[in-house]
């Protein structure tokens, strides 16, 4: 039987406790020696020592195979998965891209089922939330100018931490070496200590929030190697995870392909807030790919070098992040954790988001919605919800604009993966754009009055900053024109008193000293009709590679054959993502059997129901594994009884309980594509329609 965490914890501190005791014993050993005691007393306490040494050797080999009997837990994990790779390879899923020339890491193609499925994720995504919250969707390039970038911050920091084999130059990415040999010491090393184990969990737990310096640090003191030769590693350093490229014949106007969806959005804020009326908040969608230069490529779909990503930036006024439709989600449970859980190392827990948004756990309502409407767009692709949570990042894992942000965190055989981010950017991106175009990407809300307010008025007087300051004195204006409000007044303040007072322009640390003369800063009435101001963003973006992964995890399994001697591979796919919704067989070949089902087959076809018919003859428990393992959930069979004039009917089979009825054969098209679309439940078909025995089942 597996020990549990809790039995292990138990040995290991007796561990503790005896080796505390038998170097006790040996300290005692050296002593009586030192001393020249009598000699059986000595030997006396080497007996006891002999003895407590034993029981420790003994109490380490029960620990060492207890955890080695973790349920065969990591070798079951590692057979599952390669169960799973095998069939979706074999079935084209997906393939690795450009394999006859040997293949490019991180870069994969999708086959026939894996396009079809693909194909549906989006289109249920479009649905879930381009038409169910009336998103604005655009398409943008891939290839984006460098200039855009530059202002989003990507040309500077979109970086990963990467360190080198000092002797072979491999290149490895920093933070995973470390998440690795942490993950394996507490999987593998039964002798680590108590305290040890929680100072492991302790790095896992804030592996995102460390910087290069304490990377390297935790690198050397761990005497972290490179894992393909076991040699040393450089210090960690930054490295663009960017596709650069040039713009043009002439070479000189750089470009990257986007690592992002969302730039294009934020650049067309202006037209597509006009185009809705300018009103606010609203929300626009991109579907796209999206290019990262991964360091070390690795788990299959997880991370790979171009992917598709599908992001939403909603906009809304910062001084109100309430959602409409919060309430329609706010008594909805799933699990949630955040930070104040991970820092104590606690479990994650199962938390109505009413709560979590009205407690402050989650920042805002809006923010609260799309983790909520997020829960339940997973669950409908067939993520297993006990293998799915929302975590909030860590205090630096964010970026300093971030007010919150969470990721959608789904559990697979390499771990959690976060498969969307879903985060509350502030106004950062707009106003970047802003700053860098000198476009107007700010929003209006018109009072229901116009409203008389005192403002604080700067005016610099050009004409004497000129001869003062040179070729400085536009700089000088722009900062004293950008003044906030609490630094213009202190700065009338120090003028009053001394008639001058210090400037500082923080972009070049540069301090000029104003004179009383060259600028008035004076409160003035004026009439407002509104308010401008640079709207909030929340984002959230989804993986969709990572998110089809895991959904083929949570749908994969395997049945013994009828004989027994065969393990079947099946995808138990919503069938509103199942890439072929159903197949025709005629039961053996036969020309007028093939008649019937290859007009039932345009029938499914003109319902819009996605269907393959196969009238190869193989055995029909064949056939059905053979859809079984694409996950095609329903499959006719057209036998000699459909032939009958007085019956005209054919069989149904439904993939996960391999339960079959009879239905007419103008009705059956139908059904099927009410089955598909969730529109009937196969429970309303077994009891409306009389259920036969399967015989031929493989
Ligand atoms: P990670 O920390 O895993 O590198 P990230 O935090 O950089 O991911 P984001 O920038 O938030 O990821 O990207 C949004 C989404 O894009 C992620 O939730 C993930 O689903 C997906 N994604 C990011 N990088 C990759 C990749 N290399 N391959 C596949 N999907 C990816
Ligand atoms: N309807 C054919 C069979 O499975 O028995």
């Amino acid at each position: 039987m597996a020990a549990t965490e809790e039995e292990l914890e138990l040995l290991r501190k007796e561990l503790v406790g005896m080796k505390e005791e038998s170097e006790k014993q040996g300290e005692l050993v050296r002593a009586l020696k030192g001393k020249k005691v009598e000699k059986k007393e000595i030997e006396e306490a080497v007996e006891v020592l002999m003895k407590l040494k034993l029981e420790v050797q003994t109490k380490e080999k029960e620990l060492v195979a207890k955890v080695g009997s973790d349920g065969g837990k990591s070798s079951n994990k590692e057979t599952f998965r390669q169960q799973l790779n095998d069939t979706l390879t074999n079935r084209l899923f997906f393939i690795p891209a450009f394999k006859i020339y040997g293949g490019v890491a991180g870069l994969y193609d999708y086959g026939p089922p894996g396009c079809a499925v693909k194909a549906n994720v989006l289109a249920l995504w479009r649905q879930h939330y381009v038409l169910e919250e009336s998103m604005l969707e655009i398409d943008c390039p891939c290839v984006t100018p460098e200039v855009v970038l530059k202002a989003s911050g990507h040309v500077d920091k979109f970086t990963d931490f990467m360190v080198k084999d000092e002797k072979t130059g491999m290149c490895y990415r920093a933070d995973h070496l470390l998440k690795d040999y942490c993950n394996e010491a507490l999987e593998k090393d039964p002798l680590l200590t108590a305290e040890k184990r929680q100072e492991l969990k302790g790095v896992l737990s804030t592996l995102d929030e460390l910087d290069a310096q304490q990377l390297g640090a935790k690198i050397k003191e761990y005497n972290i190697t490179a894992p393909d030769s076991k040699n040393p590693v450089s210090d960690p350093y930054p490295f663009n995870l960017m596709f650069k490229t040039s713009i043009g014949p002439a070479g000189n106007s750089i470009g990257y392909l986007r690592p992002e969806t969302a730039q294009g959005i934020f650049v067309n804020f202006s037209k597509l807030y006009y185009y809705n009326g300018n009103k606010l908040p609203f929300a626009a969608a991109q579907i796209g790919q999206a290019f990262r230069n991964e360091i070390a490529p690795r788990q299959g779909l997880l991370r790979v070098r171009e992917f598709t990503l599908a992001e939403i930036e909603h906009f809304v006024d910062p001084e109100d992040k309430s959602h409409p439709k919060f309430k329609d989600v706010a008594d909805l449970q799933f699990l949630l954790y955040p930070r104040k859980e991970q820092l104590a190392m606690e479990k994650p827990v199962k938390t109505r988001i009413g709560d979590a948004v009205s407690q402050g756990i989650v920042n805002n309502e809006t923010l609260g919605y799309f983790i909520a409407r997020t829960y339940l767009f997973l669950k409908s692709l067939g993520i297993d919800e006990e293998r799915l949570r929302f975590r909030q990042h860590l205090p630096n894992e964010m970026a300093h604009y971030a007010s919150d942000c969470w990721d959608a965190e789904v559990e697979c055989s390499y771990g959690w993966i976060e498969v969307t981010g879903l985060a509350d950017r502030s106004a950062f991106d707009l106003k970047a754009h802003s700053d860098k175009s000198n476009e107007d990407l700010t929003a209006f809300e018109k009072y229901p009055k116009s409203k008389e307010v005192e403002r604080l008025k700067v005016t610099p007087h050009l004409k004497l900053l000129g001869p003062a300051f040179k070729k400085d004195a536009d700089t000088v204006g722009k900062a004293l024109l950008a003044m906030a409000e609490e630094e213009a007044l202190a700065m009338k303040a120090k003028l009053d008193a001394d008639g001058q007072a210090p400037l500082e322009i923080c972009t070049t640390g540069k301090t000029f000293t104003i004179k009383k003369e060259q600028v008035s800063i004076s409160k003035e009435k004026v009439v407002e009709t509104g308010r401008r101001f640079t709207p909030a963003v929340i984002e959230p973006s989804f993986g969709i590679g990572r998110i089809i992964y895991c959904m083929y995890e949570h749908c994969f399994y395997t049945r013994p054959s009828k004989s027994g001697d065969e393990q079947l591979s099946v995808f138990k796919f919503p069938p509103i993502v199942a890439p072929i919704k159903c197949t025709v067989f005629p039961l053996m070949q036969n020309e007028k059997l093939n008649d019937v089902a290859k007009r039932l087959s345009v029938d499914l076809t003109r319902a819009g129901v996605a269907n393959k018919i196969d009238i190869t003859g193989t055995s029909i428990g064949k056939r059905y594994a053979r859809t079984d393992e694409l996950g095609v959930p329903f499959a006719i069979t057209v036998d000699f009884e459909s032939l009958d004039a007085e019956r005209e009917d054919a069989t149904l089979r439904e993939r996960d309980s391999r339960a079959q009825v009879r239905i007419p054969l103008e009705e059956i098209a139908t059904v099927v594509r009410d089955i598909s679309e969730g529109r009937l439940a196969w429970v309303d078909v077994l009891s409306k329609y009389p259920h036969v025995a399967p015989s031929h089942e493989d």
